[in-house]
């Protein structure tokens, strides 16, 4: 029913255009590219774009059956999705329940110390900054965002999300390390859950082994990278399709 219309923008990992007759609506197609880095690095891999689409469906099927409110109104193809749109914060919200990436590295902690409760941070979405760390302070003082009353609502929601998304990753034996999130506001001023959540945005390590099966992979060469996204979406579909 829906149908592709003017192009409006091409991120990293995403394209997105008008729908037609539908002004309310965004028509998103998930790429086959990566990234890591700023864009410094690129690679892709063919079904990189499908295999994202249906994790994400996936999970984002299972959190609005949690009451959270998402962007998803239909996965009109494999690989594209019809979102509301929103107006979207420029902030990424990060979680994190054990150490792992930018946090190992800012304070030489060891990889996969388990945090005595989840970590919340935000990044200020800037390709020019490469969006670096804010504090509430830094956002209000600095008039990166005006709707700083959000901000506790963006924290509970981050906590929220990942207690859906660590029961639902255990069910699969993978251990949910950390992940970010992005948000916007639809016409009624509510705050709903937007982009996607991946192997691209989350860091998932096999609760057994240890092995991790997310875009650090392709970060830091450690091969396997279809294999990994392939095998995340095997698991889910054998316990939740
Ligand atoms: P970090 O440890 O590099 O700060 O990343 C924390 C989490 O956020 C990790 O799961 C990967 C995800 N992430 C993105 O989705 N996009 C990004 O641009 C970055 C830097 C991290
Ligand atoms: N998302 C960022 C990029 O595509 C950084 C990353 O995920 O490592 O460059």
């Amino acid at each position: 029913m829906y149908q592709r219309g003017d192009f409006l923008y091409e991120g990293k990992a995403k394209k997105l255009y008008k729908v037609q007759s539908f002004d309310d609506l965004i028509w998103v197609e998930f790429k086959d590219s990566l990234t890591a880095f700023n864009a410094e690095k690129k690679g892709q891999f063919s079904d990189k774009g499908l295999i994202n689409s249906k994790i994400s469906h996936y999970i984002f099927n299972y959190l609005t059956e949690q009451n959270i409110k998402t962007h998803l109104v239909e996965l009109v193809e494999p690989q594209v999705w019809v979102t509301k749109k929103l107006d979207m914060i420029p902030l990424e919200v990060v979680v994190r329940n054990q150490v792992a990436g930018s946090l190992a590295k800012k304070f030489h902690l060891p990889k996969g110390k388990k945090l005595k409760k989840p970590l919340v941070e935000f990044y200020y979405k800037s390709d020019e900054l490469q969006d670096p760390f804010v504090s509430a302070e830094q956002i209000e003082c600095l008039d990166l965002y005006s709707n700083l009353e959000i901000l506790s609502d963006l924290k509970s929601l981050g906590l929220k999300v990942n207690e859906s998304l660590k029961s639902f990753f255990k069910k699969i034996d993978l251990d949910l390390i950390d992940f970010k999130l992005e948000f916007g506001c639809n016409d009624k001023g509510e705050i709903v859950l937007a982009d996607e959540i991946s192997p691209d945005s989350c860091r998932l390590w096999d609760s057994k082994s240890g092995d991790n099966l997310d875009k650090d992979r392709f970060r830091y060469d450690q091969g396997k990278v279809e294999e990994s996204y392939k095998e995340v979406l095997n698991r889910i579909e054998r316990v939740y399709a």
